[in-house]
């Protein structure tokens, strides 16, 4: 059974201020503040963002005896069935942008998506999650603006072209993965504080 949320402020565990800067622009439509709590924390090893976001929101609930936001994000290439996915992360450090453009390279299906899941999770409480998804395509090359991730070489369908790290945090949420994920916790989250203060 979920139990009551405190009220406006959603704590964001994260160590990304990419991430803080795009969840807080959304949330803010929704009249929530976004408290960036940068705290290390020990992340499963899962084929699923569900799975990995889910336990660190649980563990991290449980630590700091509140309730907590965490989110996890990965690109899927289906032409590389489905990586990096989960290991978006490690790849990113390790190959980075031009890695996955060398991996791609006479490639010309360049289909891809980024996901995102967001899980809400309460101490000794229930855990929720929201999935986000934003399809759309490889670049064949970078394509440099505001710098976060895979961001230069992920072009989303239903814009104009441009790669995500060209939109502004407004243009990118609107058809982002973290976008939609967040938009979609917050109408839960909203849903259950009206209850509250009803
Ligand atoms: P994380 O495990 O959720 O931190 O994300 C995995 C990796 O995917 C990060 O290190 C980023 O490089 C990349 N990533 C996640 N979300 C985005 C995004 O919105 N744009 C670009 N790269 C991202």
């Amino acid at each position: 059974m979920v139990k009551i949320p405190y009220g406006k402020a959603v704590y964001l565990v994260s160590n990304n201020i990419n991430k803080f800067y795009e969840a807080r622009e959304v949330l803010n439509e929704y009249g929530l503040a976004t408290v960036m709590l940068r705290i290390k924390g020990s992340e499963i090893q899962s084929d699923s963002i569900e799975e990995i976001a889910k336990e660190s929101a649980r563990t991290m609930a449980e630590r700091l005896n509140l309730n907590v936001v965490t989110e996890d994000a990965g690109l899927f290439i289906e032409a590389l069935n489905g990586f990096p996915g989960p290991y978006s992360s490690y790849v990113y450090k390790t190959l980075g942008n031009e890695g996955i453009l060398k991996l791609m390279e006479g490639i010309n299906d360049r289909t891809a998506e980024f996901r995102s899941a967001v899980a809400f999770a309460e101490p000794n409480g229930e855990t929720k999650v929201f999935l986000g998804i934003s399809s759309g395509k490889i670049a064949y090359r970078m394509v440099r603006g505001r710098e976060f991730g895979f961001d230069p070489i992920f072009i989303p369908d239903g814009c104009d072209g441009r790669t995500f790290a060209e939109l502004s945090i407004q243009e990118k949420n609107a058809v982002s993965h973290r976008g939609k994920a967040f938009k979609k916790f917050a109408e839960w989250y909203i849903s259950l504080i009206k209850l509250k203060f009803k």
